[in-house]
């Protein structure tokens, strides 16, 4: 079976303005942060159900402010404190968010954390193993605790990432870009993985690489190819059924045209 014959979620695309996804039930790790909150939000404004996992309540409560959800959607907004990347409370928020939702048709992992060195050469290992740890393990733990749950119903699975992964940009960096370019691995390893299955436990991985700023303040985001609010809906509609036509497991998001070729 080719990728494009195979199952997937069955949620209709539907208008211009973007997919109806009334109904689909997603989870966005990372959802509290800079570029999940834009995800979760653009989610939620076309009629999906979101479950977002937080190590902090706070954060959560901080997300639900913000939102400005009016009731209806506010039901469908669903805050799990815990750390999803923990291997043992991670299987507990997943059993939780499966038995609220009944399933998940696609779910979205947004994380990381900035972590600077003047040099790669001063660095400390524990710089590193911090690096390693928000990136490149947190995203191995929370695929391992998500996907069998995508598994369940062909759904689809979106890792964000950043240019870093593919180049430094200054010793500062460095870190972060080792990290990251491990977690590139990690997502065309799962792509790959996934390409081999038969059947009803394929998932759909996609790798967003996304090249604008957000949440650096508003005169970084003017200069950026993409909004953050774009950048939300690009995701969401990958998520979609509409996702299922994108081509390569690594979608470098640098333009507005593969938004609207999306939308479309
Ligand atoms: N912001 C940008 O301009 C930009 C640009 C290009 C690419 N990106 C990429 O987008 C991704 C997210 O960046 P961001 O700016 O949105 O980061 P952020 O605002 O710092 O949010 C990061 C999120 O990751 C979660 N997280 C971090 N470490 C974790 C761990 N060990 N276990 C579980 N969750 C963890 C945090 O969840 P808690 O709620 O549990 O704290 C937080 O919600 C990164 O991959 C980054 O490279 C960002």
């Amino acid at each position: 079976m080719s990728a494009a014959d195979r199952p997937h979620s069955h949620h209709p695309p539907n208008s211009a303005t973007g997919p109806d996804l009334a109904g689909f039930r997603a989870l966005v790790a990372g959802g509290t942060g800079n570029v999940g909150r834009r995800i979760v939000s653009e989610l939620l404004s076309v009629g999906a159900t979101v479950a977002v996992p937080s190590r902090s309540q706070e954060k959560l409560n901080g997300l639900a402010t913000q939102l400005e959800l009016d009731p209806e959607a506010r039901t469908r907004f669903i805050a799990v404190p815990g750390n999803l990347s923990d291997e043992d409370d991670g299987r507990r928020i997943v059993r939780e968010v499966r038995s609220t939702l009944g399933g998940l048709d696609g779910a979205a992992a947004s994380l990381g954390r900035w972590v600077a060195a003047p040099s790669l050469l001063a660095a400390s290992r524990d710089d590193l193993e911090a690096a390693l740890e928000d990136y490149l393990l947190a995203h191995f733990a929370v695929a391992r605790n998500v996907i069998p749950v995508l598994e369940e119903s062909g759904g689809s699975y979106a890792l964000i990432n950043g240019p870093l992964a593919f180049d430094v940009w200054s010793p500062e960096s460095a870190l972060v870009s080792i990290a990251t370019a491990g977690q590139a691995m990690l997502a065309h390893a799962l792509s790959k993985e996934m390409e081999a299955r038969d059947g009803d436990s394929y998932v759909r991985v996609h790798e967003v690489v996304i090249h604008s700023a957000v949440g650096w303040g508003e005169e970084a985001e003017k200069r950026s190819p993409l909004k953050p609010d774009e950048i939300g809906r690009y995701v969401a509609l990958l998520l979609s059924e509409r996702g299922a036509g994108v081509r390569g497991e690594r979608v470098h998001l640098k333009s507005p045209d593969q938004l609207a070729e999306l939308a479309t």
